[in-house]
């Protein structure tokens, strides 16, 4: 039987760990703040099911800045403990480090950046972390060293329920969003997802109920489609700001419109254009490859955001055009790490290979029903989980620097 790498593996005497002595702290912001500062923010959309800790810590290691929990109904996560233990584990080594670059180069120094517009101290700072950035050099002169952030996402009907549930995991996440675009009927009924939409006062409310709770300074955004009729994007994007929204992410599909149908970024831009540069906007939809992003910067967004490519490809913005070898490994890993139920991590695993597999390979993998018989098929097919096992990886050049 191949093994499936329980132990920890020697320190390599050929890898050089002192480049990393010295870097300085990474600087800990807000996301808005990141959105504002640093040319190109990525960030994993919320899926539910699929953004799961295992998931959000793999997509951290290769140039994912932000990540968003799956959607949680706030009135049961406020009422029950079973729900929050079911619905929300993170982990003080989730966020990744990373080198970004500056709008401006006055931010290069860290000290243009406002002190309000840093996290304050009565709010998350996580504790001590061991994650390093990719490379231990900047890639440029201007380069500056930031921590990634963890978003949880709510649905919500009323404010109280939202603002009960931005006060439970306040101390594990760096901000809350708002779900306003799930299209299901069971979610519309409930008065939740994009039942919202075209609620504009509701969503001002339930913003401001958090804010009030929070803090001003307690990043709360919210997530929308556009609606066939723009003009109820502009009032619902014009409401959210006089509530004192921090971001706005863009999906650029109605709630009528299958994923299949293109997204539709000339919708995102008027919506961009509602929020008149005062708040940092996000742009979702059809995001596969960076020049998809780049295509999606052209709104005027600062920040773009990807939900299947990411399932596909977890190594996406790190410029792989598919899963990489080492993703998987890496995946496998924090996945026994963590503990992630079988079906979940058959399921990553599946979205992950599609591109690599047979047609025979497919509906053998589908077949595997254990956590231990998918590590040994992957193991025959060459997966070397067991060597790649805790490292730190350069995600860029895909090869072990350190290990720890
Ligand atoms: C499996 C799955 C689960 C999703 N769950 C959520 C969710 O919890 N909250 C949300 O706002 N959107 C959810 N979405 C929508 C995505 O966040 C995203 O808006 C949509 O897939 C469009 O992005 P894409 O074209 O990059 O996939 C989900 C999508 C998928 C495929």
């Amino acid at each position: 039987m191949s093994r499936i790498g329980l132990d920890n593996p020697e320190t390599d005497p050929s890898i050089d760990e002192s480049p990393f002595a010295d870097l300085p702290e990474p600087l800990i912001l807000p996301v808005p703040t990141m959105l504002d500062n640093f040319q190109t923010v990525n960030i994993l959309a919320p899926l539910v099911r699929c953004s799961k800790l295992p998931f959000r810590h793999l997509c951290s290691l290769y140039e994912t800045h932000v990540n968003t929990t799956p959607m949680i109904l706030a009135e049961e996560f406020s009422r029950s403990q079973i729900a929050r233990t079911s619905d929300f584990s993170t982990s003080t080594d989730e966020r990744g480090v990373y080198w970004m670059e500056p709008r401006y180069s006055a931010v290069s120094s860290g000290s243009s950046i406002h002190p309000e517009d840093r996290v304050s101290k009565s709010y998350h700072v996580s504790p001590a972390h061991t994650r390093l950035p990719p490379t231990a050099e900047a890639p440029t002169k201007h380069s500056v060293l930031v921590r990634g952030a963890l978003i949880a996402q709510f649905a919500s009907p009323n404010g109280k329920s939202l603002a009960d549930a931005a006060e439970l995991i306040s101390p594990y996440v760096d901000g809350l969003d708002l779900n306003c675009g799930c299209p299901q009927k069971w979610a519309y009924n409930e008065g939740i997802g994009c039942a919202l939409l075209r609620k504009p006062e509701l969503v001002r409310d339930m913003v401001r109920t958090v804010k009030d709770r929070m803090g001003w300074n307690w990043p709360v955004s919210i997530k929308i489609r556009v609606d066939p009729d723009l003009q109820n994007t502009d009032t619902l994007v014009k409401s959210a700001l006089q509530a004192g929204v921090s971001h706005i992410t863009i999906h650029g599909r109605t709630r009528h419109q299958a994923s299949t149908e293109p997204v539709d970024l000339e919708a995102i831009k008027f919506a961009v254009e509602c929020a008149r540069g005062e708040v940092p906007t996000v742009a979702n939809g059809d995001l596969w490859d960076l020049e998809d992003a780049r295509k999606m910067r052209e709104t005027g967004v600062k920040g773009v955001m990807a939900a299947r490519g990411l399932l596909a490809n977890p190594a996406l913005f790190a410029g792989y055009d598919k899963t990489p070898q080492h993703a998987v490994e890496q995946f496998v890993n924090v996945s026994l790490d963590y503990g992630f139920i079988f079906p979940l991590f058959h399921r990553h695993l599946a979205y992950m290979l599609e591109s690599h597999f047979s047609r025979a390979e497919k509906t053998w993998f589908n077949s595997l029903s254990s956590t231990v018989s998918t590590v040994d098929y992957l193991a025959s097919r060459g997966i070397d989980f067991s060597s790649s096992r805790s490292t730190i990886w350069d995600a860029r050049r895909g090869r072990t620097v350190l290990r720890i």
